[in-house]
């Protein structure tokens, strides 16, 4: 949508169809993603006549804006857009992958304050006990493209066994294993003996889905049990030089390569 000059009609006047329907972000994500609402809020604003581009009144929820360019605003009160940031944690034992948590339990959000001022999440969930490689951002698109089955972007874990874990069993596991109340059917992209201690087996397993627990229900598919999990990486992402609860925001290329495709 292109600027009008400041006394060039704008007021209540319609914005032109093409500049509502052009390239650019939908006007409910553009509001969403300036962290004042959610999209189902922001449409309702929309609605309500309380939203304008560029001076003028919007209504229709399909508009969209040239994030660059267009001023927009809510109830009279300019719309900044936060700056995208992308993160990969070495996430520590003994917190929760959420923004927050009603039984006050430390949530890995907490861990990058105060440096961090804008609303992240973390993209998809790691147990509370699970360690390892977590990203986290403020970036729809990017969220979606990593957690997307379709995209099967490849996660590497590195499990602890209690004890020893068979031949015939890890046999069992690579060929995949049923699980959950559905019992689904699924199968490692790979999965091997990683290291073999005294008194315990360390298996690895690559996995392109991020179903619930899923790391954990596959091994128990097979009669073993994990004592401790750890992501080594998420597609070419690894949490590597980094200490338990330490973190660093993505290189641009660590960003394009999710970002490719689309
Ligand atoms: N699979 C699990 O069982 N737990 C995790 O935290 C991640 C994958």
């Amino acid at each position: 949508m292109s600027m009008r000059k400041p006394g060039s009609g704008g007021g209540e006047s319609k914005p032109r169809q093409d500049e509502l329907h052009g390239n650019g972000m939908k006007l409910q994500q553009f509001i969403a993603h300036a962290g004042i609402t959610s999209r189902r809020k922001a449409e309702e604003f929309i609605r309500e006549g309380r939203v304008t581009i560029n001076g003028s009144v919007v209504k229709d929820v399909t508009a969209r804006v040239n994030e660059s360019k267009d001023h927009v605003k809510v109830d009279g009160s300019l719309i900044r857009q936060e700056a995208k940031i992308y993160i990969v944690m070495n996430k520590p034992e003994g917190c929760i992958t959420t923004v927050s948590d009603d039984k006050g339990r430390p949530t890995v959000v907490d861990l990058l304050k105060p440096t961090i001022r804008e609303r992240i999440y973390p993209v998809g969930r790691l147990d509370f006990n699970t360690t390892g490689t977590l990203m986290l951002t403020n970036d729809g698109d990017f969220a979606n493209s990593v957690m997307h089955p379709s995209f099967e972007i490849e996660k590497k874990y590195t499990a602890k066994l209690q004890g020893r874990i068979s031949s015939f069993a890890l046999n069992r596991l690579k060929k995949g294993v049923k699980i959950g109340d559905e019992r689904r059917f699924v199968r490692p992209a790979d999965a091997g003996l990683y290291k073999r201690n005294d008194a315990n087996d360390v298996i690895y397993i690559v996995i392109r889905e991020g179903m619930n627990h899923q790391v954990k229900k596959m091994i128990e598919a097979v009669g073993a049990s994990v004592v401790r999990l750890r992501r080594e990486n998420v597609g070419k992402i690894s949490d590597r030089g980094l200490s338990a609860g330490q973190w660093r925001y993505l290189t641009p290329d660590e960003i394009k390569y999710f970002k490719r495709g689309k």
